[in-house]
């Protein structure tokens, strides 16, 4: 990295090369050309000199950045911060790993890399004297990883709420508005908000990735992310939202964990009433709470977008640039004994529920009966023909399980997710 003055003022070159090239790829190429002058008052002047992509014949917009499908000419352009946006585990993780062994500072966006080996390549990146950036993996337009890796007592907490995935979130907006989850999911694709393979955004893949990731910066380093209880929203139905709704409830995919001894986590779709702060956020915007009832911190904003992306990748690229060599720019938790945790994470978390029953023809007092006999009672009930929507009071999972067993030995089909409760966010 050479330094040159600019106006009596230090300015450090940065030679960043590009781990992919595509939606998120070109959009950093394209900030480092429109945010020159705010950069230089930031004191790095950045360039993009090489990007590793899969097919370098491929046309892409003009630009000066060598394009090369040869990792070997890649590395001879000797770079002084690595961006990482290729997506996946490898080669992300062999190309990262000898980045930050050779102590390249490495900035990505890639969740699933950061998710899996996060805290190996942060480890790695220690023992070499630089680090691992990765901002832009959850909440990607919202800077909250950098403020949380340096805060042990914000990030840990113990308990995590989010709409993490705005794919996700718009569908599920749209299906409140009456569409078919096929439908909404056409039109997210036709915007742009998810690729037409969205099955990491429907199946809550995406979104347990993010949340593994603030775990392991609160030093939960065991939570994996596989191991997550979760749903997807492919199998909600319009009818599931209007019962939602007139239980004064929307239902939204979010994220939850809690570590507290009674704790558990979900991702999926969840009833959220219609007082919580997170019935208010629409769309494909991503909320996130982080901490308990009256103390805890929300972080909110756009969550993607390769525009949104490459800003926040850029502004890590800048912490990057200007830490001092050979010095941990942030501090990296150690890994906290947290096999209890990751056990307690990889079941549901005991709370309300809410749940659908379709093919109930038991009059309502009946079903309340029921459930009450098996430890679930129910504390609102709407009904139309012979489905019905509940809410029921705080029970433990195995509760809910063991009563939902026995309502189908009837022969009603249910359906159950949980209860965001307004004081417990
Ligand atoms: N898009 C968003 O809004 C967003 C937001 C937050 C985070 N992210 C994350 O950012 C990362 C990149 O996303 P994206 O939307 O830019 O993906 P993308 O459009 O699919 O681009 C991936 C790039 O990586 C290259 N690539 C992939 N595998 C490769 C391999 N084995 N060898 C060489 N090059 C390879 C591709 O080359 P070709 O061009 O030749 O195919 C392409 O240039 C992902 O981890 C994603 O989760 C994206």
């Amino acid at each position: 990295m050479s330094v040159t003055e600019s106006s009596g003022v230090a300015v450090r070159n940065v030679r960043i090369g590009l781990l992919g090239f595509g939606g998120v790829g070109q959009a950093v190429a394209r900030a480092v050309e429109t945010s020159r002058r705010r950069m230089a008052e930031a004191g790095v002047d950045l360039h993009c000199v090489v990007a590793l992509v899969r097919d370098d014949t491929r046309p892409r917009e003009a630009s000066s950045v060598l394009l090369t499908s040869d990792v070997d000419v890649w590395r001879r352009q000797g770079v002084d911060v690595v961006v990482e946006v290729l997506g996946g585990i490898e080669p992300a993780r062999t190309l990262v790993a000898q980045a930050l062994a050779s102590g390249i500072p490495v900035v990505t966006a890639n969740k699933s890399l950061v998710a899996a080996y996060g805290p190996a390549l942060q480890a790695l990146a220690a023992e070499h004297g630089t680090s691992l950036y990765f901002e832009a993996s959850v909440l990607a337009g919202v800077p909250c990883v950098n403020t949380l890796a340096r805060r042990p007592l914000a990030s840990g907490a113990g308990a995590w709420a989010g709409i993490v995935n705005g794919t996700s979130h718009f569908i599920t907006t749209e299906m409140t508005r009456g569409r078919s989850f096929d439908d909404a999911l056409v039109d997210a694709v036709a915007r742009g908000y998810a690729e037409p393979s969205s099955d990491a955004d429907t199946s809550g893949r995406d979104a347990a990735e993010k949340l593994t990731i603030l775990l392991h910066l609160a030093g939960h380093a065991d939570v994996v992310a596989g191991e997550l209880p979760r749903r997807g929203i492919t199998d909600l139905q319009p009818w599931h939202l209007s019962l939602a709704h007139r239980l004064a409830g929307v239902i939204k995919p979010v994220a939850l964990a809690d570590t507290g001894t009674s704790g558990g986590a979900w991702v999926g779709p969840a009833f959220v009433p219609l007082s919580h702060p997170f019935a208010q956020v629409q769309g494909v915007t991503n909320i996130l709470s982080v901490g308990r009832g009256d103390t805890a911190v929300l972080f909110s904003g756009p969550g993607a977008g390769p525009a949104v992306t490459a800003a926040t990748v850029l502004d890590d690229v800048v912490e990057a640039a200007v830490a001092a060599p050979g010095r941990r720019a942030r501090p990296v938790l150690a890994p906290a004994s947290s096999h209890p945790v990751a056990d307690r994470l990889r079941t549901p978390r005991a709370g309300a529920w809410f749940l659908t029953l379709d093919r109930a023809t038991a009059s309502a007092g009946d079903v309340a009966e029921f459930l009450a006999a098996h430890h679930l009672p129910a504390v609102a009930m709407v009904g139309e023909g012979e489905r019905r929507g509940l809410v029921t009071a705080p029970a433990p999972f195995g509760s809910l399980a063991s009563a939902v067993d026995a309502l189908e030995a009837t022969g009603v089909v249910v359906a159950w997710w949980p209860v965001l409760e307004v004081n417990r966010v």
